[in-house]
């Protein structure tokens, strides 16, 4: 019986085979990695977009009032000419009061303007004032749906609340938190349970270097079956128009790829509590 004799491959065609295959690998991993960071900055400036509808949703809430009230001037004006009334002093204290109301909405396209000025480089800033900024935009939603807002800066964590990241990108993550909050609180009211106020209590400890940042409410919480999947791009149990999804992702993603902090989320007793922690700047 002859057995069977294996040719030989010499080891300089071995190695050319080798070093092809490692090449081919090489370019193969280049080109994942290359279209993972694409589908990834896709998905940033997908964020980007949703979170500025999200915002253009409060300032048309926010404008709405100022709108009326000077619809309702303009028309005082045309009544008080059709019935002779129209005088000096009637038309100046018109004019100052359209004034003011057109300065308040003007003041609202300013703060969402400083909100979006993003890839803004990092540099110290105070949590605390930061967090108060968001509050600003979002009160008067808050306001005309019952909500209440707590924001305690505990003062041993005060000159501690320093810390380091892009502001804006940093008070998007804070929005998001807080406009996630609202939707549970309204949510919960949609559903029909009793809950005469809305509660979302801020607040802002620190200790050994960290500063961390508890954002809680009484929307009902999380629902166990979804909470693994919350931080997920896309997922929203949301009516269509009202969520896309990617408010909690956007804010994982500053508050721990971008700041180096982590986010996480608890349920507590009727509600949910998001915390972040931040190492302390100084
Ligand atoms: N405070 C909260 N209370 C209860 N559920 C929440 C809260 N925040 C987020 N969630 C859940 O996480 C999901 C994802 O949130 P998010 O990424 O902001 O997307 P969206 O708000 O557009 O649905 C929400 O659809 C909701 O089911
Ligand atoms: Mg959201």
């Amino acid at each position: 019986m002859r057995s069977s004799i294996r040719r030989k491959v010499p080891a300089e065609i071995a190695d050319n085979r080798l070093r092809h295959l490692n090449q081919t690998l090489v370019r193969q991993v280049e080109q994942e990695t290359e279209k993972r960071l694409l589908q990834e900055r896709l998905l940033i400036q997908q964020s980007r977009m949703a979170a500025m509808g999200e915002m253009i949703g409060v300032i048309a809430h926010q404008w709405r009032q100022p709108l009326n009230a000077l619809a309702v001037m303009i028309q005082n004006i045309q009544e008080a000419y059709e019935f002779g009334e129209l005088d000096q002093g009637f038309l100046e204290d018109m004019v100052h009061r359209s004034m003011q109301q057109i300065h308040t909405m003007s003041k609202t396209i300013d703060d969402f303007g400083n909100f979006q000025r993003s890839g803004m480089p990092h540099a110290a800033f105070d949590a605390a004032r930061a967090i108060n900024d968001v509050l600003i935009l979002l009160s008067g939603l808050f306001a005309t749906h019952s909500i209440d807002v707590v924001f305690a800066c505990k003062p041993d964590a005060e000159h501690q609340a320093t810390i380091m990241g892009c502001r804006n990108e940093f008070k998007q993550a804070i929005f998001n938190l807080l406009k996630n909050a609202y939707d549970a609180i309204l949510e919960r009211r949609d559903q029909g349970e009793l809950i005469p106020r809305g509660k979302i209590l801020i607040e802002i400890t620190g200790s050994a270097g960290r500063v961390v940042i508890a954002v809680s409410d009484n929307g009902g919480g999380i629902p166990a079956e979804i909470v693994d999947r919350i931080f997920d791009p896309y997922f929203s149990t949301k009516d269509q128009g009202k969520g896309s999804g990617v408010g909690l992702y956007m804010a994982k993603l500053i508050i721990e790829n971008s700041m180096k902090g982590c986010l996480y989320a608890n349920n507590l007793q009727g509600g949910a509590l998001f915390t972040v922690e931040l190492a302390a700047a100084g």
